[in-house]
């Protein structure tokens, strides 16, 4: 509301009391390439720290500050600028009465591999941080959080260098894996994991990694979070379908007073100039089991 772009990348919302909070990437200052990374295009700006904006509509927001700043004078921390700090999610916990952010954090050639906690008592922070781990011994990447209706809470993660996700049981308080977890989608290379529950189901769409050019999204469905995964094919229809409409999926966003209604949020990535990449918000629909996302230029529910 005070004329700025948002800055939230890799974002996801978490309602509370009636207001949402958009959690993203702060992305600002100069993209460069990481020359020792042949192999791939890693273009990366410093890292900014966690940004927090509040809205009671989904179309006025306003900002209100970091929510995880970073640690500029000691570059071993894990939230150093030179460090990556990529898509924050936070979910509050009912018996702590804690608002829990866990977020991907790396070093700039993505070796680390670790997902990052952080608590607060305000949902809009600010959070302090309380360490990185590899969930389970095991590698962590592109992650997303999900809280289920009955309280239990998952960490859902890209892990064995990319090729299969893993899906974290948190314990009570949410602040650590509880040392149940389970394999999915063993070997199928997807990451930017994105969760909803519809009709006691659920969906996960995921992209495949290819850095930060768009690809084709795909979903799979499951009883349990920690049950069988099963691959059901690309969300998206229609023209660009294959390239997520020029998207990669960060979040799936429950419209709260509208049952069934879901939004699509995604970053429309600028490698050549990070921070000024775009956001694309789409209506997601079910049609019985099946998702169905479709461009559509101008929209309301
Ligand atoms: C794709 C991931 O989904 C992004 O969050 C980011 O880590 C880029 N790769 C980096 O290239």
């Amino acid at each position: 509301m005070d004329g700025n772009p948002i800055n939230a990348h890799g974002g996801g919302i978490l309602f509370d009391h009636n207001t949402y909070y958009w959690f993203g990437e702060i992305k600002s200052g100069k993209t460069i390439r990481v020359k020792e990374d042949t192999s791939w295009e890693n273009f990366r700006v410093n890292a900014g720290g966690i940004s927090c904006y509040s809205s009671h509509d989904l179309l006025h927001w306003k900002y209100e500050g970091l929510a995880l700043a970073t640690v500029p004078n000691d570059s071993s921390h894990d939230l150093h600028p030179g460090r990556v700090i990529e898509r924050p999610k936070v979910i509050y916990n009912q018996i702590t009465g804690k608002y829990v952010m866990w977020m991907h954090i790396d070093s700039r050639d993505y070796s680390y591999a670790r997902a990052g906690v952080a608590v607060s008592d305000n949902p809009a922070g600010p959070y302090t941080y309380l360490g990185s781990m590899r969930p389970n011994g095991a590698m962590s990447r592109d992650m997303t959080l999900f809280k289920d209706t009955n309280g239990r809470a998952y960490l859902i993660s890209t892990s064995e260098n990319n090729a299969t996700i893993h899906v974290n049981e948190l314990t009570s308080d949410y602040l650590k894996p509880s040392g149940k977890f389970k394999r999915i989608l063993i070997g199928l290379n997807r990451e930017a994991p994105a969760i909803v529950k519809h009709n006691h189901k659920y969906y996960l769409i995921t992209s495949l990694c290819t850095g930060w050019d768009p690809n084709e999204a795909m979903y799979a469905t499951a009883d349990s979070v920690m049950g069988h995964w099963t691959p059901k094919g690309n969300p998206c229809a229609g023209e660009n379908n294959l390239k997520t409409f020029n998207s990669q999926i960060t979040f799936i966003l429950p419209v709260r007073g509208m049952q069934g209604k879901y939004i699509f949020m995604a970053d429309r990535w600028n490698k050549a100039d990070l921070p000024d990449s775009r956001y694309v918000w789409l209506p997601l629909v079910f049609q019985n089991e099946k998702i169905m996302i479709q461009w559509v230029g101008k929209w309301r529910f």
